[in-house]
């Protein structure tokens, strides 16, 4: 479904509340597995400053062997962007560009390009945003990440988003929406336009589903109706 530009203004902020698949049972007690092992050397996660905080995650990150994606990446690519910025913009996977840069979204892929069109239409700069992914590996001829290899993922987004708190979570394309709100949520296609509200450790965020940029760069009718909505969050939500 494209939406229709004069049918923005009508988007709603769904007031349900979500819980997002990350704090799950299980992920919180693979969260807190890691967060043991790191004690056990020396490393007290939960009371460090923040900046040590993250740069530790991202170090162990980068030695996560929890799925075989670890064996088709040259290696994980690690989120990027200020630490305390409100917004945080969530992808799928690194793609070939990204697994060879190690930046997520490089803007020297189509992708991460047409992003840049996003951060714009919403006022803001690439430095300002921070920006993740649903998972840190490319997997191979760029496939979907299996929902296997999500899962173990989802023990780092919980650790992650411990450390960013964040006020808006846009959620680029279908893996990103699921890994939030359940591996069998409808498409972005029925959703595009909804914001949903949640409680992420205590604080209130807003979750975003959004087109992935790949997907509109392969379908550029979707662009205008993207755009609309991205206006309409800078004005209603910002
Ligand atoms: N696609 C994604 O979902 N993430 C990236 O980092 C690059 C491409």
């Amino acid at each position: 479904m494209i939406i229709d530009p004069a049918e923005v203004n009508k988007m709603t902020t769904k007031e349900k509340n979500v819980v997002p698949l990350f704090m799950s049972d299980k992920a919180l007690t693979r969260a807190i597995k890691i967060k043991s092992f790191l004690f056990e050397r020396g490393i007290d996660l939960d009371h460090s400053p923040k900046e040590r905080r993250f740069e530790v995650l991202k170090r162990t990150i980068k030695k996560c062997r929890a799925c075989s994606f670890r064996e088709e990446c040259s290696a994980p690519v690690s989120p990027q962007g200020p630490i305390d910025s409100r917004i945080v913009f969530q992808g799928r996977n690194p793609g070939r560009v990204e697994d060879r840069e190690k930046i997520p979204f490089s803007p020297r892929a189509k992708g991460g390009s047409l992003l840049e069109k996003y951060f714009e239409t919403l006022g803001l700069r690439r430095d300002q945003v921070y920006i993740t992914n649903t998972v840190f590996c490319y997997t191979e001829n760029n496939r979907s990440p299996e929902t296997e290899g999500i899962l173990k993922c989802l023990a780092w987004k919980n650790i992650e988003f411990e450390i960013v708190q964040p006020k808006f979570i846009f959620l680029l394309g279908n893996d990103a929406i699921r890994s939030y709100m359940g591996l069998d949520y409808p498409s972005v296609l029925r959703i595009i336009g909804d914001v949903y509200k949640t409680d992420l450790f205590g604080r209130e965020t807003y979750l975003i589903p959004l087109y992935h940029p790949a997907h509109v760069v392969r379908n550029m009718n979707l662009l205008e109706s993207l755009l609309n909505v991205l206006k309409h969050i800078r004005e209603e939500l910002f």
